[in-house]
C-alpha cells in the first residue's frame, strides 16, 4: 500500500512540477466568461419551478431509475421524452444516455467493427478519441476541418468508414464545414458522427442544432446531442434512425451496464426543451452578445477565428496562459486557462464563453483588459 501511494504520489508530483496539477474548486463569484451555461438555462429560476411542477404532477414518483433501461429502469416517460426529442431533433429515433461522454463512447465503440476505419478531427473530444480506442476498428485523425487531408485518408480507408466531427468545436468555437462534410461522405460511402454539443440548444428552431438547421441531418448517420451546456441540464441521446436505435440497446455497453438517469433527469430534459421553446428569442439574445463582443475584440490579434459562444485569446505557453487568466480573474472575470496537451502545445489559451446574461458593460470591461494586458504582453 505504501508503496503505490508513493507512486501516486510521485506522479502527482511530476504533474505538479510541470504545472499541469488538476485541483477541484468552487465556482467563483466572478463574472461568468467559463461556464457552457450559454443560455443562462441552468440558473433560470422560471426552469427549476417548471421542472419541480412537472416531478409534482408525475403519477409514479421514484427518486432512481433503480437499474439499467435494459432491467428496471425504462419507463414510459423515458420513452415519451425520447419521442419528443426525436421529433426536436427530426429523427426517427433518439436514445438518452448518461452523458454526452457515454454517448460518445458508445457510438464509436460500437458501431465500427474490427476492419472498418475511423477518421476523426484532430480537435475532436476526448470522449469521441476514447471511444475509437475501445474500437476494434483501425483509427487515424485528419487535420482540423482540413477536408483535403480527410480525403487523403478516405481515399485510403478500409472496411466501413465513419467520419467523426463535431459541429462546434469545444476549444476553439469554430464549427464544421457541415455540407462539404456530407459531399464528401456520400463521395466515400461513408458515415458521419455529429457531436452537437455546443450545438445543442443555441441552434435550429427549438434547439434542434446545426444539421437540422442546414437541413442535412437525414444525411448524417449519427447525432449526439448534450443537455449540459446550453441546455442548463444534463444527459444528451444519440438521433438517428430505428436501426441505429436498436442497435445502440444491443451493443453499446455505456448503455447497457450502467443504471439508467432518474426521473428528475427526465423531467429536466423535458421541461428544457419546453422552456426553450417558449423562449427562444434567447438564441437571438446570445448572438446579440457575441456580435458585440466580436466588435469590442476585433483588433485583438490573438485570437481564432470563431462566431460561436466560444471564444479564445492565445497565449502561447502554460505559464502565458495562467499568467493571462489569473490577471483577468484579480479584475473579477471568471477566464479559464485551458493548457497543453488538453491543446496542442504553442496553442494555450484562454477560453472565454458568452453567455445571454453577460452584460454589454461587462463584456467591454473584459474585452478592454484583454486588449490592455496584450499590450503588456508585448511590450
Ligand atoms: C464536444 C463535446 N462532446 C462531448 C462532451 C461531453 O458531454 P457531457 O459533458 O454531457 O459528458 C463535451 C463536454 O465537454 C464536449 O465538449
Amino acid at each position: 500500500m505504501d508503496a503505490w501511494r508513493k507512486e501516486l504520489q510521485g506522479r502527482l508530483k511530476a504533474r505538479e512540477k510541470e504545472g499541469l496539477l488538476r485541483t477541484l474548486k468552487y465556482t467563483s463569484d466572478q463574472i461568468d466568461f467559463s461556464s457552457n451555461d450559454y443560455l443562462g438555462l441552468s440558473r433560470s429560476e422560471s426552469l427549476f419551478n417548471e421542472i419541480h411542477q412537472e416531478l409534482d404532477a408525475l403519477t409514479i414518483k421514484r427518486n432512481g431509475a433503480t437499474g439499467s433501461r435494459l432491467l428496471a429502469g425504462n419507463t414510459e416517460y423515458y420513452e415519451e421524452t425520447e419521442s419528443r426529442l426525436a421529433k426536436i431533433f427530426k429523427a426517427d429515433a433518439s436514445l438518452i444516455f448518461n452523458s454526452g461522454y457515454t454517448a460518445n463512447l458508445a457510438v464509436l465503440s460500437s458501431l465500427p467493427q474490427r476492419n472498418d476505419t475511423i477518421l476523426y478531427d484532430e480537435l475532436a473530444h476526448a470522449c469521441i478519441k476514447d471511444g475509437a480506442r475501445l474500437s476494434l476498428a483501425k483509427r487515424y485523425s485528419f487535420r482540423h476541418n482540413d477536408l483535403n487531408d480527410l480525403e487523403a485518408k478516405l481515399k485510403r480507408a478500409e472496411g466501413k468508414i465513419y467520419i467523426a466531427v463535431e459541429s462546434i468545436y469545444s476549444m476553439d468555437g469554430d464549427q464544421c464545414p457541415l455540407q462539404e462534410l456530407v459531399s464528401l461522405s456520400e463521395k466515400y460511402n461513408a458515415f458521419i458522427i455529429l457531436d452537437e454539443a455546443h450545438s445543442t440548444g443555441v441552434m435550429g428552431e427549438q434547439g434542434s442544432g446545426l444539421a437540422v438547421s442546414l437541413n442535412v441531418h437525414s444525411k448524417i448517420a449519427v447525432r449526439v446531442y448534450t443537455f449540459g451546456k446550453a441546455m442548463g441540464i444534463h444527459g444528451a441521446c444519440v438521433a438517428g434512425n430505428n436501426d441505429l436505435h436498436d442497435y445502440l440497446i444491443n451493443f453499446a455497453r455505456p448503455f447497457i451496464y450502467t443504471t439508467a438517469l432518474p426521473p428528475h433527469s427526465i423531467a429536466a430534459i423535458d421541461c428544457a426543451f419546453k422552456y426553450l421553446s417558449n423562449n427562444i428569442y434567447l438564441q437571438e439574445r446570445l448572438r446579440n452578445n457575441i456580435q458585440f463582443f466580436l466588435h469590442a475584440v476585433q483588433d485583438l490579434p490573438n485570437r481564432t477565428i470563431s462566431t460561436s459562444a466560444i471564444q479564445t485569446a492565445i497565449y502561447p505557453g502554460n505559464e502565458n496562459a495562467r499568467i493571462a487568466a489569473t490577471e483577468l480573474q484579480q479584475k473579477g472575470f471568471d477566464v479559464r486557462p485551458i493548457l497543453s496537451p488538453t491543446v496542442p502545445k504553442g496553442s494555450e489559451r484562454l477560453r472565454i464563453c458568452l453567455h445571454t446574461f453577460n452584460t454589454k458593460s461587462d463584456i467591454e470591461a473584459l474585452a478592454s483588459t484583454l486588449k490592455s494586458f496584450q499590450a503588456v504582453m508585448h511590450s
